[in-house]
């Protein structure tokens, strides 16, 4: 979300009409399919998906919140993806300058565990509890994408987990697309060892809610945090590259990252909804990656959203 007073919500509404229960359920499913896509946008701040209630009269709703300069080009999105998952509906802007989605915004956010009882990812508002995990990235919801909740980062987090559970430590990390940090500070409490750490992004706004969590965890002399492009970075190679961007940047990017990596690194490509994975692993395969079998990698998936391990042979 902007430092400017305003903001904006998009509504997104099913179409009326008579309709059984079990399609209801089924349009439902595909109506936060399309929220979590939403989601990833950089426009986009946050999605909260309204259930149907048991009536077949009232539809399930998507609220978006946003910023007012987006909304023109979101209805063109939404129109997109109701389309693309076979869906009809509409959608409604409203521009607000009071303070109500913070606290709408905050009641969504919930604490979430990783790994095996490993990581603790909480927002600040909500405190510790007896028997959370010892190690814990505290997130507040900033202007970048990343406060954990999306699928997309917590087949990343979960990524981190498994290598820190397989003794699979890195001395190097790189996190491209880093939005908040999130990842940036998740691979910092689970490698103590990892001396050398870069958060890249291409949004400055990203950047600077990097360094600005990065404070407040006590790790921006660990983590160098820089506003760019893969293309941009120097010559120099990592332990450990974690990237969940949209297939569109990661496909091209396959043959850069591929020089990013140091002899046996492990790579986590995620963003990746399940129809588009097939492109994205033959961009990988066609630069000389295999799967990662290491630590349970490989192909993963949550819910409709996809992860590739990759490992140069
Ligand atoms: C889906 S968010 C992921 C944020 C965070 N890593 C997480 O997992 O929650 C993708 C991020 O990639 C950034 N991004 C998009 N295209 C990029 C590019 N070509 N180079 C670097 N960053 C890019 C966006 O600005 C956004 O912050």
């Amino acid at each position: 979300m902007s430092g400017s007073d305003q903001w904006a919500i998009v509504w997104v509404d099913l179409a009326q009409g008579p309709i059984e229960l079990d399609a209801l359920r089924e349009a439902t499913a595909r109506l936060d399919e399309v929220g979590a896509v939403l989601a990833m946008r950089e426009e986009v701040s946050g999605v909260q998906s309204f259930a149907a209630s048991e009536s077949p009269t009232q539809r399930p709703r998507l609220c978006i919140y946003t910023r007012p300069d987006a909304i023109e080009a979101l209805h063109g999105v939404v129109a997109d993806l109701l389309a693309r998952f076979d869906l009809i509906g509409s959608t409604r802007a409203e521009v607000r300058d009071d303070e109500e989605w913070k606290d709408a915004w905050k009641a969504f956010y919930k604490p979430l565990t990783f790994g095996e009882h490993q990581l603790l990812l909480r927002p600040s508002w909500i405190e510790r509890q007896p028997g959370d995990p010892s190690l814990e990235v505290v997130i507040d919801p900033g202007r970048a994408f990343g406060t954990g909740l999306h699928q997309t980062t917590q087949l990343c987090l979960q990524r981190l987990c498994a290598l820190a559970r397989h003794d699979i430590a890195p001395g190097s990390v790189f996190d491209l697309g880093c939005g908040s940090g999130v990842l940036s500070m998740a691979a910092a409490r689970l490698f103590d060892g990892a001396s050398r750490m870069l958060a890249v992004d291409i949004d400055p706004e990203a950047t600077d809610t990097t360094k600005e969590n990065l404070t407040e965890a006590g790790l921006l002399d660990r983590i160098e945090v820089r506003t760019g492009v893969l293309e941009e970075l120097e010559h120099e190679r990592f332990d450990l590259v974690v990237a969940n961007i949209r297939p569109v940047v990661l496909i091209p990017a396959a043959p850069a990252l591929r020089q990013r990596l140091a002899p046996g690194a492990s790579l986590t490509v995620s963003g990746i909804l399940g129809d588009e994975l097939d492109e994205v692993w033959r961009a990988y395969e066609a630069a000389g990656f295999v799967l990662d079998a290491r630590a349970g990698g490989g192909r993963r998936h949550l819910d409709t959203w996809s992860a590739l391990d990759l490992v140069l042979p």
